[in-house]
């Protein structure tokens, strides 16, 4: 007998409310279609064919199936150097305030890192600005909730198409081209790999690093949060900053009314106040 997909008002809202208390992540009423789709994709995965055997799953099982459900519902878009002034705002006057300071260590967070092209995207700005300096100490950790996502970007390999807006020298220095089973992928260098951790982390749970972090990028996250969430995750990166420290958030985000830890210098760039 063929099982029921469409999921029943109250359904819907079951869901809803798992995945804000899970993963802070809010979902409008008007996301029906979107939760649907994504619901019976994940069902097809699990070979679940009727959607009240696939709630009662996460009722019986829910630490298990609240990760497949936050995969499922969470929206992954990234790419390479997204929102360039970034990158380019640590080479010009980040770096080199560091380097005046006469540092020589520097900790980089991308929360909510997706596939791991902002994390590859800063390692790669941290190396160029300060690599061929002796004796820099580098370190990039990227997380992020969706466990599909960590895989990928543990892995670091990616279709060429993702990297075709990089310079070609700047994709030769950081990249290795994939042959045989790999064609039409690269691969990020082991060189750049090293200096960046990545793991799994729940932003609305404990976090295990105690930092202090010079940059943090949580960009295009903020978007799923409610202003409570929003203030409380901005309190907790300004706990792990010091003062000076950048926070970057994505260009349709901002923190105005949530914080007075940070000033804005621009182009959705924060730094941490006195
Ligand atoms: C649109 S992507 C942004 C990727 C990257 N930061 C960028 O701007 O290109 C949003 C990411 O936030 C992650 N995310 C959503 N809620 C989260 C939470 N509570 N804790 C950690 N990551 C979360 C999602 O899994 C997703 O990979």
């Amino acid at each position: 007998m063929a099982g029921r997909e469409t999921l029943t008002p109250a359904e819907f809202d079951f869901i809803r409310g798992l995945i804000r208390d899970y993963a802070g992540i809010v979902i409008g009423e008007n996301k029906r279609s979107m939760v649907q789709g994504r619901i019976t994709r994940r069902m097809r995965e699990l070979g679940i064919r009727d959607v009240g055997e696939y709630l009662d799953y996460i009722r019986t099982a829910p630490e298990i199936e609240r990760d497949g459900l936050a995969s499922a519902l969470t929206t992954n878009v990234t790419a390479f150097f997204r929102e360039i002034h970034h990158f380019e705002y640590l080479t010009t006057q980040f770096l080199p305030s560091l380097r005046g300071r006469g540092l020589r260590r520097i900790r980089a967070w991308s929360a909510g890192c997706s596939s791991g092209e902002e994390a590859y995207s800063i390692a790669i700005t941290l190396m160029e600005g300060l690599g061929d300096e002796k004796g820099w100490d580098i370190g990039v950790l990227a997380t992020d909730l969706d466990f599909n996502m960590i895989r990928f970007a543990r892995e670091g390999v990616y279709p060429l198409e993702r990297v075709g807006r990089l310079p070609p020298e700047q994709l030769k220095r950081w990249f290795l081209r994939g042959g045989g089973s790999q064609d039409g992928r690269v691969m990020v260098r082991p060189e750049l790999k090293r200096i960046v951790r990545v793991m799994p982390l729940n932003l609305l749970e404990e976090w295990p690093m105690s930092g202090p972090f010079d940059v943090i990028f949580c960009r295009n996250v903020f978007i799923y949060f409610d202003r409570d969430v929003k203030a409380r995750i901005v309190d907790r990166y300004a706990e792990l900053l010091p003062v000076g420290g950048l926070l970057f958030i994505g260009h349709s985000e901002s923190l105005h009314g949530l914080t007075d830890r940070f000033e804005l210098i621009g182009g959705t760039i924060y730094r941490k106040k006195q």
